[in-house]
């Protein structure tokens, strides 16, 4: 077997290049860290700003198969312990399912679900008792949305699979946790609402992506299934639980 490392995918930008840090930081016994999404300039300005091990950046867009491919190859070459791993990549885009563009849906769903699964089942053979996974969802998971109803499938599929994940690798010593935080702020947000001012409601609930992750990284390191930063997405995801989502989805449909 080869080194123990961490891979964080989607750590050009927010979450994910958070995950970067905070892992580099907590985790200094670590011999390498892959870093992976489509931006190099991003990826190779993590270098010099993790001291304490080395940083390998992967260039590649995750939706290509070929892609993932050179991926595989390159774990099958290598064969390292892979400690952590935060599957942080995904993207958004706000508007009724009439008016999204066809390739804003399938990217939607081949980078937030057929990506994350994927790259979930290369990784699989490289993870051994006591590795953690952090599959990024949302507290959009845990409701259909009006307005932003591909996302939300999307991020209910990540959260099911975490979930079934969790209890299926539990036996060999493996923890997956979701991440489920409400709207953080990131690039993820511009993209989100094609750059336009982001919803006023949404936008009273903004936290940080430190914030976030360093949370993420706690829940994962006590075994959690699930980790869900701030009172008010507490309180979403227990609404989600006791009220009708028809009621919900009319609630939001309002005016719309
Ligand atoms: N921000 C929020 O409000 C929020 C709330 C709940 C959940 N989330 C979820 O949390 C995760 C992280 O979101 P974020 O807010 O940190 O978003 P972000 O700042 O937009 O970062 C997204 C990351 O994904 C990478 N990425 C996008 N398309 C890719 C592709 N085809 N191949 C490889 N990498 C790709 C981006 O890098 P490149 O562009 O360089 O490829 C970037 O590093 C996402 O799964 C998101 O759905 C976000």
């Amino acid at each position: 077997m080869g080194k123990e490392i961490a891979i964080v995918m989607g750590a050009s930008s927010g979450m994910g290049r958070e995950c970067v840090l905070q892992i580099a930081a907590k985790y200094p016994g670590l011999e390498e860290l892959w870093v992976i999404a489509r931006r190099k300039d991003r990826l190779e300005a993590l270098v010099p700003m993790v001291g304490t091990m080395e940083v390998r950046p992967i260039v590649m867009d995750v939706t290509k198969k070929k892609e993932l491919e050179r991926l595989e190859k390159l774990l099958a070459e290598e064969t390292p312990r892979v400690r952590i791993a935060a599957l942080a990549a995904g993207c958004g885009y706000n508007g009724a399912f009439r008016d999204l563009q066809t390739d804003e849906v399938r990217n939607m769903v081949r980078l937030n679900d057929e990506s994350l699964a994927v790259s979930m089942h290369l990784f699989l053979p490289y993870l051994n008792e006591g590795s953690k996974v952090l599959l990024f969802a949302s507290s959009a998971a845990f409701a259909p949305q009006v307005n932003f109803g591909v996302y939300a499938a999307s991020k209910s599929f990540v959260l099911s699979l975490a979930r079934t994940l969790h209890y299926e690798l539990r036996r060999d010593k493996i923890c997956v946790t979701a991440v489920c935080p409400g709207p953080v702020e990131t690039e993820f947000l511009a993209i989100a609402s094609h750059g336009e001012a982001y919803d006023p409601l949404k936008a009273k609930f903004l936290v940080q992506p430190k914030d976030v992750v360093a949370k993420a990284l706690k829940d994962m390191e006590r075994g959690r299934e699930l980790s869900v930063y701030s009172t008010s997405m507490k309180l979403v995801r227990f609404a989600t639980k006791i009220v009708p989502h028809a009621w919900i989805l009319w609630w939001e449909s309002r005016g719309k």
